[in-house]
């Protein structure tokens, strides 16, 4: 298949441009797009042969779950038996990077909830999504572009280098303003779930719904056997090819010392704060230490760029924990599949 790429601007593209992507997708076929969080690799989410090519291009276990994604709340409730809860997240945060698991109502095609009875609902920002969302007439089911187990793609390069020559049409919206894929928190009965953090924080969550549970497999791996709340969260994943390792100290010197020490063997790759270590090629700036907004919307990217350099090993700093810093801290542990270095 020839992949075509458009450019739509989200400052100033017109609608019109995307005419050609929506086509594809009511004709069946595969659609990557940018959204705040990450690209998404679409299909007609009513579509159950078109939504079984995502899961075929990016070789995703078929258990596996998608997020349908809406280009209005009020669409939601069509698809999903939308409570009070959900509509008081919805006033507080979408459009934006956040998914709601709700009952499912049996509508969405059935590959997307991978026989679950439970449904993720969308609302992303991004003007374009929600422009090709609209064209298209129909909820979008989209994972992350990437091909499985590969960091999440933050820019169209990305998604052309995973995916080129599996999908018919790449809109190119520029790079993702969030970088790490959406906050999902479950609506059950009784309680609210989150099952991945990500630019909606725990904090903020909890501004909302008042108690939040925090799924176990968020910062530890799953035990052997046990089934996670969500099925995507498996122990390796977000991983570069190259071997990565947390390295977590008391003292940011005693880190930074380690950082520099190491990027002068030309066989590691470094993946530190600004100050940290002198530029060099092995050596990758999350920017500067206590910004960790721009940590994540820089991190698959620098994992991306320390593979291809062909790194033997990556060390990377262990993220903060706090706000955003739970999002990088359950991506990073995922991507060293739980490795970490104290020093
Ligand atoms: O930011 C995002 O959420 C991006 C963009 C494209 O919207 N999408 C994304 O999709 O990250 P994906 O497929 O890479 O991750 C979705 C996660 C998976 O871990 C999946 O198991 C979980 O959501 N999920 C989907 N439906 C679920 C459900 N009904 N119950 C529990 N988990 C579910
Ligand atoms: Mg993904």
């Amino acid at each position: 298949m020839k992949t075509h790429v458009i450019t739509a601007d989200p400052e100033r593209y017109e609608e019109s441009c995307l005419s050609g992507a929506a086509d594809l997708l009511k004709a069946g076929e595969l659609v990557a797009f940018p959204t705040e969080t990450v690209y998404g690799l679409g299909a007609d989410g009513t579509n159950d042969s078109a939504v079984k090519k995502i899961f075929e291009a990016k070789g995703r276990p078929q258990n596996n779950p998608l997020i349908l994604h809406f280009s209005n709340v009020s669409e939601c409730s069509e698809f999903a038996e939308c409570d009070d809860r959900f509509y008081a997240l919805a006033d507080a945060f979408m459009p934006g990077p956040l998914t709601v698991v709700l009952p499912s109502k049996g509508i969405c095609a059935p590959s997307v909830t991978a026989g679950l009875d439970s449904v993720a609902v969308r609302v992303p920002v991004h003007p374009v999504a929600r422009s090709l969302i609209k064209a298209c007439g129909k909820p979008i089911a989209a994972p992350s572009a990437n091909l499985s187990g590969r960091p999440s793609p933050t820019t169209a390069d990305h998604v052309i280098k995973d995916l080129d020559g599996k999908v018919g049409i790449i809109v190119d919206g520029g790079a993702c303003t969030v970088g790490l894929e959406s906050t999902i928190v479950k609506l059950d009965k009784d309680k609210a779930t989150l099952l991945r953090p990500g630019g909606i924080t725990l904090e903020m969550l909890k501004a909302v719904l008042g108690e939040v549970a925090v799924a176990p497999e968020v910062l530890s791996p799953p035990e052997p056997g046990a089934v996670p709340l969500s099925p995507g969260m498996l122990l390796k994943h977000y991983s570069p090819k190259a071997p990565l390792y947390l390295v977590r100290s008391e003292k940011h010197e005693k880190r930074a010392e380690f950082f520099r020490k190491s990027a002068l063997c030309g066989e590691n790759a470094v993946i530190c704060f600004e100050g940290d270590a002198p530029a060099s090629k092995n050596v990758f700036y999350l920017g500067t230490r206590e910004d960790e907004a721009e940590h994540a919307r820089r991190l698959f990217d620098l994992l991306r760029l320390a593979d291809e350099g062909g790194a033997k090993r990556i060390y990377a700093p262990m993220p903060s924990g706090d706000g955003i810093g739970l999002a990088l801290q359950n991506r990073m542990l995922r991507a060293a599949a739980f490795r970490i270095k104290d020093i």
